[in-house]
C-alpha cells in the first residue's frame, strides 16, 4: 500500500535520485539526451534539493511504497509567478506552483499519483494558496490527461528551456480546495 509523507532534510539525496530518474519522462520525444543530461547535472544536485528542503517558500512531498521506498515526489513553490506569461494566465491569488510531480514508471496507473496530488493540494491549501498552477509540455498527453482528471484547466501557454531547446508548455490551474479527483 502506498502512502505519502512530507519530505525532510534527510531526503535530499533520495529526491535528487528520483528527479534524475524521472525528468526525461516529461520531455517531448526528440529532446536531445545530452541536453537532458546537462539539465539533470545542473538542476538535480544534492545541494539544490538541500536548499529546496530548507526553503520555507517550498513544500516537498514523497510518495512511498509499503517498505518506505520513495517512488514519486512533488514540489510546491509558493508566491506569485515570475514568468510574465504565467503571471497573465493565472488569475487567482494567492497561488502556488506545482513545480514538480513525478512518479516512477513502474507505479504509473496504480493510483499513487492521485494520492500524491490530493495530499499536495492539501499542502497548498493549508499554506493559504487559493489556486495551484503548473506548466506541462504540450506533448505530454499522459500528464495532461492526469491533470485534467485532477481538476486542472488550461489557462495559457509558456515556454520551458532544456538547455538551448525551447519547449512549449500549457499552463494549467485549479482552485486548491479539495474537489473531486477522477
Ligand atoms: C504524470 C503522472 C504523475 C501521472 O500519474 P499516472 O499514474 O500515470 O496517472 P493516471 O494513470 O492516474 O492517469 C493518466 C491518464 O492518462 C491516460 N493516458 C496514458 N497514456 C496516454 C496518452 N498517450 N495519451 C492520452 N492519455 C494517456 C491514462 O489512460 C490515464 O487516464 P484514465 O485514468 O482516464 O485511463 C505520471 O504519469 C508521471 O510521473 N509521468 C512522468 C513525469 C511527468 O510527466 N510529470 C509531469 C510533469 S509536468
Amino acid at each position: 500500500m502506498v502512502s505519502t509523507r512530507t519530505a525532510t532534510a534527510d531526503d535530499a539525496a533520495t529526491l535528487a535520485t528520483l528527479a534524475a530518474a524521472t525528468f526525461a519522462l516529461a520531455c517531448p520525444p526528440g529532446t536531445a539526451p545530452e541536453h537532458i543530461d546537462a539539465f539533470i547535472a545542473e538542476h538535480f544536485t544534492l545541494d539544490r534539493f538541500t536548499g529546496y528542503l530548507s526553503d520555507h517558500g517550498r513544500a516537498l512531498r514523497l510518495l512511498v511504497d509499503d517498505d518506505g521506498t520513495a517512488i514519486g515526489y512533488t514540489m510546491l513553490v509558493f508566491g506569485d509567478p515570475n514568468d510574465p506569461d504565467v503571471l497573465a494566465a493565472v488569475t487567482h491569488r494567492p497561488t502556488a506552483e506545482l513545480s514538480k510531480l513525478y512518479v516512477l514508471p513502474a507505479s504509473h496507473g496504480a493510483g499513487g499519483a492521485r494520492m500524491l496530488m490530493e495530499a499536495t493540494l492539501d499542502d497548498a491549501r493549508s499554506r493559504g494558496a487559493r489556486s495551484v498552477w503548473l506548466g506541462v509540455n504540450q506533448q505530454n498527453a499522459r500528464a495532461i490527461r492526469f491533470y485534467g482528471k485532477s481538476g486542472f484547466e488550461v489557462v495559457g501557454t509558456k515556454t520551458f528551456l532544456v538547455g538551448p531547446e525551447r519547449h512549449d508548455d500549457f499552463v494549467m490551474e485549479r482552485m486548491s480546495e479539495r474537489g473531486p479527483i477522477g
